[in-house]
């Protein structure tokens, strides 16, 4: 169904689809020459010229084509753009490996609030002491959970988080004059690890998984040698167990003075609960965007913190401010990698993050985690005869299953349970990740969702599972989704052809 707009500027009239109708135009299509936002009178102030206060040289010569729309199909456009939106707020949002969950809206009070909103990040310390108040209190709690001594707020996301750990591991090795070349990564961690291992000018060193899904230790001593600076490790791992031998990792990797990098983008199963620190780590990094209140996904800006042992210190991205005699002030450690982002990070998500963890508690911030492991657990065992665990073990947060039976059996697979689960009203969870498990599903239900919830995902999984059955509804699945504003996307092909711009001269 479609309404032909009434332009009240002139310019061509156009089609603008009711809800549910066809693809949605760009708001570059909506626009037409001369239609404006806002409708205000005249009121005698005079328009700047522009050239009277910009150089000549800076000044465009053709104005920039931006949209040119009413506040009426502004809004409309936008609010049609969210209905078409799954999100956190939606409902239940499983993607393993991303803690997708619900964000209480009390995050959003504190974020909007004045004080923390409007202050501009180039205000003098004097002026800005109550979010240097934020920052060290939510580093203070930050610190106390990870078992670590001092960290930096200023990476913008994990992958950054990473980069920065390892830039403080190489500025390490080289102020003590060690010659290290590699870090070791197991073969089951997230994709982020490799890539800023590289980046930071190490080799990456692939450790294997043994069949319970853990590092295996003997693979690992095999590899340890004089130029391993270190290991990146995620713990619980990326198929959602805890790795139980970590003391002895540890020891192997202290032995020849690498440094242990943990993963802690996902902190959700181990708040309160157990500390990277106390497992013999020396960097961490967490994802506040994950564990603490932010909506992410295409959500909003991330915070990676990094934070590290004692004799690290030294190397931290700086300034970064500390409690002082009086008040707080901004300290530039003696050895730092220098910066890393401007001003402070993304300071609104470290707001967000310290709301979240004062209104919970230490004693709330690990029923969080039990809760989250329990809802995995439980998930886990309602699903398991249709989808089996791809490792047998108590799992953490998150579990990761398997449809290999399933493609055996009926030709459907992974992609298309996933696609089907968005038909039944839920996210998909993560597919084909960790690529050790064959037609992997990567489920992490979260401590948000309810019993009732966790039921209705599993019974609209199991129903995929029945239709799989029999060949007319395995051959409906691999059309899934039919009941979404757009069907089933050539993936490969989008990746491969990415249309990320709008040419307004089109
Ligand atoms: C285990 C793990 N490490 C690192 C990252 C990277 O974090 P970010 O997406 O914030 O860069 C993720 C994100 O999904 C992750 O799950």
């Amino acid at each position: 169904m479609t309404q032909t707009q009434i332009s009240a500027a002139g310019g061509k009239a156009t089609s603008i689809p009711m809800m549910g109708g066809g693809p949605e135009p760009t708001i570059f299509e909506l626009s037409a020459p001369g239609r404006r936002c806002g409708s205000l009178r005249e009121n005698g102030v005079p328009m700047v010229d522009p050239a009277s206060v910009i150089d000549s040289a800076y000044l465009r010569e053709e104005p920039l084509a931006l949209p040119e729309v009413s506040e009426r199909d502004l809004v409309a456009h936008f609010t049609r753009l969210t209905h078409r939106q799954y999100s956190v707020d939606l409902g239940s949002y499983p993607l393993g490996s991303c803690t997708m969950k619900y964000n209480p809206k009390l995050a959003d009070t504190v974020a909007g609030l004045a004080g923390i909103a409007n202050t501009h990040p180039l205000a003098p310390v004097s002026a800005i002491q109550g979010w240097l108040e934020v920052i060290c209190t939510v580093e203070e709690y930050l610190l106390e959970m990870t078992g670590m001594d001092a960290a930096t707020f200023a990476p913008a996301a994990g992958a950054q988080g990473e980069l920065t750990g390892l830039l403080i591991m190489r500025a390490y090795h080289r102020h003590r004059g060690n010659h290290k070349t590699k870090v070791l990564i197991p073969d089951s961690a997230h994709g982020t690890n490799p890539a800023s291992v590289t980046l930071s000018g190490y080799e990456a060193v692939t450790v294997p998984s043994n069949a319970r899904g853990l590092v295996d230790v003997e693979a690992l001593r095999g590899l340890v040698d004089g130029e391993v600076a270190g290991i990146m490790l995620t713990n619980p791992n990326t198929v959602g167990l805890f790795e139980e031998d970590i003391a002895e990792i540890a020891a192997a990797i202290h032995e020849v003075d690498g440094l242990l990098y943990y993963d802690g983008a996902n902190l959700n199963a181990i708040v309160g609960v157990a500390r990277p620190g106390d497992m013999g780590f020396d960097i961490v990094h967490s994802n506040l965007h994950k564990t603490f209140a932010t909506p992410h996904g295409g959500g909003g800006p991330g915070s990676g913190p990094v934070a590290v042992v004692e004799r690290l210190a030294q190397f931290l991205p700086g300034p970064y401010p500390v409690r002082a005699e009086k008040g707080f002030d901004l300290i530039q450690p003696e050895r730092s990698i220098g910066r890393v982002h401007s001003h402070f990070g993304n300071a609104v998500v470290f707001a967000r993050a310290l709301s979240f963890m004062l209104a919970l508690g230490g004693d709330g911030l690990a029923l969080m985690s039990r809760v989250a492991v329990l809802n995995a657990n439980y998930l886990k065992a309602l699903i398991a005869e249709h989808y089996p665990p791809a490792y047998e073990a108590t799992c953490m947060h998150e579990f990761v299953a398997t449809a290999s039976n399933l493609k055996k059996a009926s030709g459907v697979r992974a992609l298309d349970v996933a696609k089907a689960l968005l038909d039944r009203g839920f996210h998909a969870p993560t597919v084909y990740f960790p690529l050790i498990v064959d037609e992997a599903l990567m489920i992490e239900p979260t401590e948000t969702e309810s019993r009732q919830t966790l039921d209705a995902l599993a019974a609209a999984l199991i129903e995929i599972a029945g239709i799989a059955q029999d060949g007319e509804g395995a051959e409906r699945l691999h059309e899934a989704p039919e009941l979404t504003p757009a069907s089933r996307v050539d993936e490969a092909r989008a990746a491969r052809h990415l249309v990320t711009t709008w040419d307004a001269r089109d």
